[in-house]
């Protein structure tokens, strides 16, 4: 059994099928392109909505430090992720990783925490996005009814704006369209503009004695602040979702996931800086808080702008978090970890319908009536779990299979992946002892189905080449279509 529940996919095929097959997507996507759709994923709820929440109750106007924190943390990561998606250069995220070098039981506990990186995320984006469109309503005269725009916690009792954006993104999917390069290139290109509206506003009304004090919560906060931020960076790892379609990927994939990272987070930190200047850091407790400071500054119309913008970049994030979870499961699904009803493909939609109506039921139902901040906490800490696998991968493949060609070396290994693992760890460690514990329940609810389903439904374990070559295209539009021929 041991044998079984460690057993590798084996790497060198995945290779050869990415590079060999005739189903390939067009290789058209170059390192810019790469990069615009690495920033689609990555700003969204957190820049416009978790930095907030942070500053009022954790890292106060030292907001900046904590995101530079964050950051840092990030850097480690994105450098074992791009040497994977350089050796790899097929989607399927760190679950595929993990998959050819730790064995099957840890590629399965990767995917159910990618769950929370993916579908739990897309409640919180659509928290987010909730908020901005009830503060843009508001502007204009239509107040929605508290109970009906947010969860019991916050005084509401359902948030139905979140449950409707998920709706019609959901529906989205099931017609298969996928936000083409060029849409979430307008989109972003939106989205940082309103972000340097908003920075270039913001400057003159800052007031230097909104930094005083600089940590009211102690360098506690800070770290604490770290761990919330994390949130948005999270969504760099997409840009190997489209390692299909990348020209050169063994040179443009780290620098999309490299590149992504290196403009949000200059982005960030400047936002912070200029966000906590302009409002004293304890009245930001809100749900559009970078709305919030230019109205209180007397900027309404700009604030009007600004979350229009906001919510462009809030809903790309949210359609990327929805369609990576149903890629997710339907390579595990592939795999025979998850019933084939996750890959099952729509005959006239060419999508897989039923997972993607469950993925989006069940994130609809958690952003209905689970507050903003709990939803925040447990995506981090599944995040950052994954991330941690990721680097334990790096180091054991370079022992393993040291001769595989790798387009991207992650720098001083191991010591690039170890500083990525210690500070991961930190990150989950600042998190609540309730997020921990609720996250710990979770990890033995996915062991426990691991070894009543997966290992037992495990095409790897059970031989079967055919279904093994279906498993080399992860979770891509070309295996959906490989499906169909
Ligand atoms: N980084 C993504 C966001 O901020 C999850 O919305």
């Amino acid at each position: 059994m041991i044998k079984k529940i460690f057993s590798k996919k084996p790497i060198n095929e995945l290779i050869n099928a990415s590079e060999n097959t005739d189903k390939s997507l067009k290789r058209s996507i170059g390192p810019t392109g790469l990069i615009l759709l690495g920033l689609g994923s990555i700003i969204g709820a957190g820049i416009f909505i978790v930095t907030g929440v942070t500053a009022a109750n954790y890292s106060g106007p030292a907001l900046l430090i904590s995101f530079i924190i964050s950051a840092i943390a990030c850097t480690f990561t994105a450098l074992c992720y791009a040497e994977f998606a350089s050796m790899i250069p097929i989607a399927g995220s760190v679950y595929t990783y993990t998959y050819v070098t730790l064995g099957e039981i840890w590629a399965w506990m990767i995917g159910w925490v990618l769950i929370f990186e993916y579908l739990i995320s897309a409640s919180a984006v659509a928290v987010g996005w909730s908020s901005y469109t009830v503060g843009l309503l508001g502007s204009v005269g239509v107040n929605l009814p508290s109970h009906l725009t947010g969860s019991m916690a916050v005084g509401g009792f359902i948030n139905l704006p979140a449950i409707m954006i998920i709706g019609i993104l959901t529906g989205v999917l099931i017609l298969g369209a996928k936000e083409s390069t060029r849409i979430n290139a307008a989109i972003v290109i939106a989205n940082i503009a309103v972000i340097v509206i908003f920075i270039v506003v913001g400057l003159k009304y800052i007031n230097p004695n909104n930094y005083t004090p600089f940590t009211p919560f102690g360098i506690a906060g800070v770290f604490q602040g770290a761990a919330m931020v994390f949130f948005a960076y999270i969504g760099f790892d997409a840009v190997s979702t489209a390692a299909e379609e990348t020209k050169d990927p063994q040179k443009n994939l780290p620098r999309g996931i490299i590149g992504s990272l290196i403009i949000s987070s200059i982005l960030y930190i400047v936002v912070a800086a200029v966000l906590t200047g302009m409002v004293p850091y304890y009245l930001l407790n809100n749900g559009a808080p970078v709305a919030f400071a230019l109205q209180y500054v007397g900027s309404n119309w700009i604030a009007s702008i600004v979350s229009i913008g906001a919510l462009c970049g809030i809903t790309s994030v949210l359609l990327t978090s929805l369609f990576g979870q149903t890629r997710i499961f339907f390579a595990m699904s592939r795999d025979g970890l998850l019933p084939g009803i996750f890959s099952r493909v729509h005959s006239t939609y060419k999508s897989p319908v039923t997972s993607i109506i469950l993925v989006g039921t069940v994130a609809a139902f958690i952003a209905a009536f689970i507050p903003l901040a709990l939803i925040i906490e447990l995506v981090n800490i599944g995040t950052l779990s994954a991330f941690i696998f990721l680097a334990i991968s790096v180091i054991v493949l370079r022992r393993t299979q040291p001769d595989i060609k790798r387009g991207f070396k992650c720098p001083l290994v191991p010591v690039v992946p170890i500083l990525s693992i210690i500070s991961c760890l930190f990150l989950i460690t600042q998190l609540s002892s309730t997020t921990l514990q609720r996250f710990a329940i979770s990890l033995i609810i996915g062991v426990s189905v691991y070894f009543l389903y997966g290992m037992r439904k495990s095409k790897l374990n059970n031989n079967d080449d055919n279904d093994l070559n279906g498993v080399k295209l992860i979770a891509t539009d070309t295996l959906i279509e490989t499906e169909l021929d």
